[in-house]
């Protein structure tokens, strides 16, 4: 059994975009990131404070607009309109789960799609569909479609099963796996799915997407198959000075020694979805500079 270390491969990530905006820097563009984040989530204060810390590391300009979690829709909009306008910011996230009085699709319209590093916007859905290299992909899929590049495995004719058919990842995920980069089969499965282990017991991927602790157990995985751990759960844990500790979606465990790979948690997919969003970010500063 093989760990797949998602550090390691963020860090590769990492080190690609650092060249990229050293080249950047010499045409006097310095890429801009603004992250959003509406409400008190502790969970999203801890993601949103990584995202903008790794953009000071690598010398991005980076905006953390932080929003009481009264904040309406209307004023939402017009942060989110100033920072279209605002030509030091390339690329503009709004952490999701917003407060459920934000109607969130409206939000993702209201961004320009140039600057939607996080591919959720109508345009930027249909360009992943579509396979428009000019699209911005969510990063999470894109930073698991990495992992299994760097992890050497094979995705063409391979059996692939997605677990869960979020926008954020399951979706984009079936669209990445099924592309013609990847030549996978994929299928996606979610709660209301008939037979759920034995769906997933027929792939040779498996992406686990289903935001429930441990909810992948051996019952539900093949011998040699390939699993991806996308979950962040925190669960209770009162020897923890937290009180907590993070679990992901799959029994690690339980399941490590039938897998010929997997990532764990923390330190697979969560560094990631980061670096990936670096390079849209990067991305984005290059096109919106010609
Ligand atoms: N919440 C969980 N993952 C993500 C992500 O990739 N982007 C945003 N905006 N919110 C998230």
């Amino acid at each position: 059994m093989k760990v797949i270390d998602g550090k390691q491969v963020a860090q590769e990530v990492l080190a690609e975009c650092a060249l990229e905006i050293g080249t950047l820097k010499t045409q006097g563009i310095i890429p801009g990131l603004a992250v959003v984040l509406v409400g008190e989530d502790p969970a999203s204060q801890v993601y949103v404070g990584s995202k903008v810390k790794k953009c000071g590391e690598l010398g991005l300009h980076s905006l953390k607009i932080e929003l009481p979690s009264e904040t309406t829709q209307e004023e939402l909009l017009k942060v989110v309109k100033e920072l279209n306008e605002d030509a030091a910011i390339h690329g503009i996230l709004v952490q999701s789960p917003p407060p459920p009085h934000i109607d969130e699709a409206a939000i993702v319209r209201a961004i320009d799609p140039g600057k939607d590093v996080d591919g959720f916007h109508p345009e930027n859905v249909a360009k992943l569909a579509l396979e428009d290299p000019t699209g911005f992909v969510p990063c999470t899929p894109a930073g698991c479609m990495r992992l299994l590049q760097a992890a050497g495995v094979e995705t063409s004719g391979a059996e692939a099963v997605v677990l869960g058919r979020s926008m954020i990842v399951g979706k984009p995920m079936g669209l990445l796996l099924m592309g013609r980069e990847s030549n996978a089969t994929v299928t996606i499965a979610h709660s209301r799915t008939k037979d759920l282990a034995g769906v997933c017991r027929r792939a040779d991927i498996v992406i686990a997407a289903i935001g429930k602790p441990e909810f992948v157990t051996a019952d539900y995985v093949k011998e040699g198959a390939v699993v991806i751990d996308v979950g962040i759960n925190r669960i209770k844990d009162d020897s923890r000075k937290s009180g907590y500790r993070l679990v992901g979606d799959v029994a690690y465990d339980e399941i490590k020694d039938q897998c010929a790979a997997i990532t764990p948690v923390p330190g697979g997919v969560g560094p990631m979805t980061i670096a990936m969003l670096i390079k849209n970010t990067i991305k984005a500063a290059r096109q919106q500079s010609v």
